[in-house]
């Protein structure tokens, strides 16, 4: 049975007092049934790495450098991750693919520099509107998967994979469980083609993931929890996701 992953990406948003209160609401509202992490803007985790330090929650990244170090002026390395307790970091989130233009390539190598900084890769992939309605949602989310896998080989077990379709961001339409599950299927599948641990993997939905569908959501087969973006925001909204994990 694999155990519950609850992530939220608090996106660029978020300030130090703001910060402060959400997490003292979470830390009390903790321990829950999931491991829980929350993904901060970089300039806020040596507070928020201060501020968990000891507690149940985790603390990730939304994005690293897929280089070690040098002139790469404003991006941020996985070792300065790492040098903050980071456990996780979020690449090839939608946002950062459609804005900053991040190949599939790109994603990867990020990836496996993650992980040579014993940080845990979250893969984001998924399919734009006009994807899915053409039918192309299978085709694009393994071409993405793919990449990593080749790049990462055995050690793709390392990595949690997150299913985000790029309709359902921020826009309060969410997949279906049905919808959803079907490409978790699909992923679980190309991972088990790649690798024996494909079973122990976990597979994050994200998508206006809210208190009150995140139940129906984390029931199905291949869904192991949720990667949450607006609801992460407020205390109560991501301590009721929290709690439907299990
Ligand atoms: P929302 O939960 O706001 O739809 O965002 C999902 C997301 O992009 C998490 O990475």
């Amino acid at each position: 049975m694999r155990r519950k992953l609850v992530v939220g990406n608090w996106k660029m948003n978020g300030s130090r007092v703001a910060n402060a209160e959400l997490l003292a609401a979470l830390k009390s509202a903790s321990p829950w049934d999931a491991d829980v992490a929350v993904c901060a803007p970089a300039p806020y985790l040596g507070e928020v790495a201060l501020s968990l330090q000891g507690e149940f929650i985790a603390w990730g990244a939304q994005d690293c450098s897929a280089h070690e170090s040098g002139a790469f002026t404003g991006e941020v390395s996985a070792a300065m991750l790492a040098e903050f307790g980071c456990k996780y970091v979020i690449v090839g989130h939608s946002e950062r693919r459609a804005y900053h233009a991040e190949s599939d390539q790109l994603v990867a190598d990020k990836a496996k520099t993650a992980l040579e900084h014993r940080l845990t890769p979250i893969v984001c992939v998924g399919e734009t509107l006009t994807e899915r309605e053409a039918g192309h949602t299978d085709e694009v989310v393994k071409r993405q998967l793919s990449a990593v896998i080749h790049t990462l080989g055995h050690c793709i077990a390392q990595v949690v994979v997150a299913y985000e379709p790029v309709w359902a961001i921020g826009t309060g339409k969410t997949a279906s469980p049905e919808q959803a599950q079907a490409v978790h299927a699909v992923l679980r599948a190309q991972l088990k083609a790649a690798t024996e641990h494909a079973g122990d993997m976990k597979i994050l939905y994200g998508g206006s993931v809210k208190a009150d569908n995140a139940a129906t959501l984390f029931a199905q087969a291949d869904i192991d929890g949720g990667l949450i973006g607006g609801a992460s925001l407020k205390a109560s909204d991501f301590d009721a996701i929290c709690r439907a994990a299990h």
